[in-house]
Parts: structure tokens; sequence; C-alpha cells
């Protein structure tokens, strides 16, 4: 692992800022912000489809724990991939790790880079942080991208000074096993900067779709207000949570029940982005918290990582 140490102070030329909004920019260098489940994952996908990818998170011993996770997850997709070439797999892992170096210092790796893509912790404080220190740092070109799961893009874009080059890049776990990015467009995004998101995603070996900058997106939009109700509907005793997850699996194809995918997710991360879109819209029924989801989660039943959720594992 090579650790990068050069500081950059970008130009702050107007002409540059234009030409870097004129342009489609390819992406080809990329950091990644966060090294924990989605940053080590969305790290592995970019370096495995040959991008140079700088890993950043607080610690070396933090960034050892992902890259040793990233090698373990190449020697999986490598053994699907190269069933019967086994050299060929090798390869490919080590050209992959190649691709990768890893750095405690995001200021000082953001000099030479396309695209940053953020995944630290879910706090609108700490992310906007991170953003405005980079956006002094990275050069005009740089495009500024978000994994977040419930903060609004726009919201980030507004700590930076390239608003017109940010936009959300929402992947989903695991990375290297799941098919869809969103492509998160702001009003202020430029259609250059949403077009080298999508480009990026497809490089990657994602399929993108793009939605606006709407609480949830896509997926979680629909997603979180169906887990939620399935809740109600076992609070209200209209229906078991086994019967419920019966039903979704064999009546509507799904591949886990509601509470099953509650207990996945962690109850207390579904708990924060209902409470989030609530105060967001407060009148609106879909967003109305559940008493029986807060007291599991007071008890510290949070699903699957605590051992006991809506189920006992
Ligand atoms: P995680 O807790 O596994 O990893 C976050 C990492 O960020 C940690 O390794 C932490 O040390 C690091 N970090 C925190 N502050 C930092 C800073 N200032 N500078 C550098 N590194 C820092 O979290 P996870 O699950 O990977 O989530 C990351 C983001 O991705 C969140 O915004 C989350 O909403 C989003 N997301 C999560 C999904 C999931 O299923 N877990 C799915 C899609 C998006």
């Amino acid at each position: 692992m090579a650790f990068a140490t050069r500081h950059f102070v970008r130009a702050t030329s107007s002409s540059a800022a234009a030409t870097a909004a004129a342009k489609k920019l390819i992406v080809k260098h990329v950091t990644v912000v966060g090294g924990g489940l989605m940053g080590a994952g969305i790290a592995q996908v970019a370096a495995a489809s040959g991008h140079t990818v700088v890993l950043v998170d607080q610690s070396d011993e933090i960034l050892k724990k992902s890259t040793k996770g990233i090698e373990e997850s190449l020697k999986r997709v490598a053994k699907k991939k190269f069933v019967d070439k086994p050299e060929a797999g090798a390869e490919f892992v080590e050209k992959t790790l190649k691709n990768l170096t890893t750095s405690t210092d995001a200021v000082a790796v953001v000099h030479s880079t396309d695209l940053v893509i953020e995944a630290i912790v879910e706090n609108l404080e700490v992310k906007n942080e991170l953003f405005k220190r980079l956006d002094k740092f990275a050069p005009e070109r740089t495009i500024f991208a978000s994994n977040t799961s419930s903060l609004q893009i726009t919201q980030l874009a507004n700590s930076t000074t390239r608003q017109d080059r940010f936009g959300g890049l929402h992947f989903f776990n695991p990375v290297p096993m799941m098919k869809l990015v969103e492509v998160i467009k702001t009003p202020m995004t430029s259609q250059k900067t949403f077009e080298s998101l999508v480009d990026f995603s497809k490089a990657v070996g994602k399929s993108p779709v793009s939605c606006k900058d709407t609480p949830g997106f896509i997926v979680n939009r629909l997603l979180v207000p169906y887990m939620i109700e399935a809740v109600r509907l076992f609070e209200r005793g209209d229906a078991s949570k086994e019967d419920i997850d019966v039903a979704m699996k064999l009546g509507a194809g799904y591949p886990m029940g509601p509470f099953e995918l509650l207990d996945y997710v962690g109850l207390d991360t579904s708990k924060y982005i209902i409470d989030g879109w609530h105060s967001l819209e407060p009148n609106n029924p879909l967003f109305a918290p559940s008493p029986l989801l807060n007291k599991l989660v007071e008890e510290k039943k949070l699903g699957k990582k605590t051992g006991e959720g809506f189920y006992k594992y």
C-alpha cells in the first residue's frame, strides 16, 4: 500500500472553473473517503474496473481491516468469475490491489483525483466539514459525490463552492454484488457532472438509475415505508410477523419478508431514516414513527447485528 503525502492547493481562476463546468469528465482517479462497509465495497469495484483508487479512513488499523476485507471479497469474486482459470483469477486480484492505495489524510490525496466519493458516518455536520475542507484542496475539475442514504445531497453540496460538480452516488450493500446505483441530481448539478456520474457507474459494472434529490431517492423511499407499514400491520394484531414474511415471500416474490429485511438492515438504521423523514414532513403518514420499532431500538434489539431484533439469531 502506498501512502500519498503531497498537498495541492487548487487554482481558483474563474476561467478554470468555466472549463471544468463545460467538459464532461471521464473519471480515472477516485478517492473514496470512509473505508467501512460501503466505502470498501465502492473502492473494490472501482479498482477492479481499472480506476486508480485511494481509500481514506481515520486510522491505519481501520484501513488494514478494509483492505483485508477487499482482498477476501476479490478472491471470492475471482473464484466465481474465473472458475476454470485460477491463474487469471489470481492475476485479477493482484491487478485490482495494485490499483488501490490507502491514506489517513484526505486533503493530501485529492490533488489528482477526478471523483471524490464520500461514504463516512451518516451525520450532516461531519460530512459537511469533510466536503468543505476537501473543496479547498481538490482541483476545479473534481466531482464530489456522497453515498448518503438519508441526507439531502443539496445540503451537502452547499457546504462547497462546486454545487454544479456535486451529486449523489447511492450504492447498495453488499456493493460487489448489488447491481444498482442511484445517481442523484440536485437542481444545481450540471448535466455534464450527471453524465460523468452515470458513465462512472456503468464503468464499475453497475446499472445506474436517475433520481431527484428527494428523501430516500427511489429504493428506500418505497422500501422503508413498506417495512414500517408491515410493523404497523403486526402492531394492530392483523397478522403475525412470521405470516407477513411468508406472505411477502410467496405472494409477492420478495427474497426476504419485511421483518427479516428490517433485522438485516438494522432497526436503528431504519428508525434513524424514518425519524429524519418525519422531521422533514411531519404530516406525511408514510413517515410516521412506529412505537414498536422505537421500543425495540430502546431495548438495543437492533436486528442480526445484536443477535435479536424482530427475530432471535
Ligand atoms: P460504516 O460505519 O461501515 O463506515 C463508515 C466509515 O467512515 C468508518 O470506517 C469510519 O471510520 C469512517 N469515517 C467516519 N468519519 C470519517 C472521516 N471524517 N474521515 C474519514 N473516514 C471517516 O458505514 P457504512 O455502512 O459504510 O455507511 C457509510 C455511508 O454509506 C453512510 O452515509 C450511509 O448512509 C451510506 N449507505 C449505507 C448503506 C448500508 O447498507 N450500510 C447503504 C447505502 C448507503
